[in-house]
């Protein structure tokens, strides 16, 4: 019986998605924030979780006051502040200080004026408590290391009757199911409203309760 030698380029390929796979599995186990440098990965159009959908369950309405946690190059942050028009305010709060600067550049260039951007962590929000009517985190909540304490603060600045919106999507190496989203956001308080999505991609709505 002859057998065949598998190929160089065989066992390369083989080599670099077991060096991926190990990759992916340590940064899972010790979350970081996804590096400026990979912004091009996160300006991508997105299945499942779209803006329209996230969007649709946030339900943004004129005058309101909503919060983004982790915007990112901003993605979602200016179809939600068009829906907060005319006198509502978009506040946004991203730990990177490059991914502030290049959203600020981002509405500079649209002329987008009634969003906030400011550097801060999700564990430590600078806002008063009960002073937001939304809020909302897209492929952010995993990249926190202590997650129950992000969604105790996004419960403090929220006021009663507040919704929160949180989007996933696999194979984001902090990918949270929406299982554990509902288990954590009920140990701080939240009531789990609702689900639009998949086991692999979805978007969540959480409230305080009145
Ligand atoms: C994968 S990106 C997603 C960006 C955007 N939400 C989107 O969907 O395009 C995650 C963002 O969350 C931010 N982030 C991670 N940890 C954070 C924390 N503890 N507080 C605030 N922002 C954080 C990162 O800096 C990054 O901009």
């Amino acid at each position: 019986m002859v057998t065949r030698r598998p190929s160089r380029r065989f066992l390369g390929l083989l080599a670099l998605v077991v060096a991926g796979i190990a990759f992916a599995l340590r940064w899972r186990r010790n979350p970081s924030p996804c590096p400026y440098s990979q912004r091009r990965w996160i300006d991508l159009p997105r299945p499942i979780i779209t803006r329209s959908r996230v969007r649709d369950l946030l339900a943004p309405r004129p005058g309101e006051r909503v919060l983004e946690v982790g915007p990112g190059t901003g993605y979602y942050t200016l179809p939600v502040a068009r829906s907060l028009e005319p006198d509502g305010t978009l506040h946004a709060v991203d730990v990177q200080p490059a991914m502030v600067d290049h959203l600020r550049t981002r509405l500079r260039d649209a002329d987008r004026r009634n969003v906030a951007p400011i550097v801060g962590d999700a564990r430590t929000l600078p806002y008063p408590d009960d002073s937001f009517d939304a809020a909302y985190l897209v492929l952010v909540l995993g990249e926190i290391p202590d997650q129950e304490r992000a969604l105790a603060e996004l419960r403090r600045v929220l006021k009663p009757g507040g919704r929160l919106v949180v989007g996933e999507l696999f194979p984001d190496p902090h990918f949270v199911r929406a299982g554990a989203l509902r288990r954590r956001g009920e140990r701080q308080g939240f009531r789990f409203e609702d689900r639009d999505g998949t086991s692999i991609g979805y978007v969540g709505r959480l409230s305080v309760p009145t």
